[in-house]
């Protein structure tokens, strides 16, 4: 089946789609995006991520490309058009195209928007079964990371070690030895006595959409949960860890670096997260693409 992709203001087959040379998302990496996980046809949070879309833009001071409801109508069209039930469908806001130079350019100037969609970007059943290593790295990137940016640079450089370390993905870690997030997922521990750990929000992480998700869940469910940043050595020494993103849900950590985590097995309460979140996204997660 052909694919078929958005940029701003038609569907085109997806090799025939581009952006202008001159586009401020390719010279300068001044855009942002969101990634939104479709389960069943439906978008799951959809809400919060049209919230965290238009924050990142305010931060920046871009504009949005279109009203919130039309956005979400060539989101819907993007995935139905390219027959997606279970994926992705990615969106991308650039400040637009024009001779390159720093400074913005006039308001006249719109800003680009580009949506695609594809199948199948889940973890395989034997990541969940098994569960991933990670491997930590520096945190090279901007003082801003609470922005979801197309500056990503760090950490697709960040991924790449983790992929050649025969890992999954890389945490990265402040100077202080706090791990941050990962490249593309928050990063979670649970302590000795069951304690459900992840970084708090601020500017140093990406306010993750499932973090937000399992936060409640966990708490709804009686587990305990702290919000407090973890050094590397108590990520070794904890019990269990996880991953947290629209993409790869709640991943069981069984490896950083060297150390095993969890027996090198993924442990009881990674499980019941990885149930919780599976039954949100099942239930109550699965969002209208249309809303009011
Ligand atoms: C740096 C970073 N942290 C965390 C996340 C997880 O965010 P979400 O749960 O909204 O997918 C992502 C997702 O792409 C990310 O890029």
């Amino acid at each position: 089946m052909s694919r078929v992709a958005y940029v701003n203001g038609r569907y085109l087959p997806h090799a025939e789609a581009a952006v202008h040379v001159e586009d401020r998302g390719l010279q300068f990496a001044d855009g942002v995006y969101e990634v939104i996980a479709i389960v069943n046809g439906r978008p799951i949070d959809l809400g919060g991520h049209m919230t965290r879309l238009a924050r990142s833009l305010r931060e920046l001071r871009m504009a949005m490309p279109m009203p919130a409801r039309p956005l979400r109508i060539v989101l819907r069209e993007v995935v139905r058009r390219n027959r997606v039930r279970n994926g992705i469908v990615y969106l991308q806001v650039s400040r637009g195209a024009y001779k390159r130079d720093h400074p913005f350019p006039p308001p006249s100037v719109l800003p680009s928007l580009v949506v695609t969609a594809r199948s199948g970007v889940a973890p395989s059943a034997s990541m969940v079964e098994n569960g991933v290593g990670v491997v930590t790295v520096a945190d090279q990137r901007w003082a801003r990371r609470d922005i979801k940016s197309v500056s990503l640079l760090p950490n697709v450089l960040a991924k790449q070690h983790a992929k050649d370390m025969g890992a999954y993905e890389a945490w990265q870690v402040d100077r202080d030895g706090f791990v941050t997030e990962g490249t593309s997922t928050n990063a979670w521990i649970v302590t000795q006595d069951g304690t459900l750990v992840t970084r708090p929000l601020g500017h140093d992480i990406l306010a993750g959409i499932t973090r937000d998700a399992v936060l409640r869940l966990a708490r709804e469910a009686g587990l305990t949960v702290e919000e407090r940043p973890f050094t590397v050595d108590e990520a070794r020494a904890a019990r269990e860890a996880f991953i947290s993103s629209t993409t790869a849900a709640a991943l069981p950590i069984v490896r950083i670096d060297d150390a095993v985590i969890a027996n090198g097995v993924p442990g009881s309460i990674t499980r019941q997260v990885w149930d919780l979140y599976e039954g949100y996204m099942a239930g109550p997660g699965a969002e209208d693409w249309i809303d009011g």
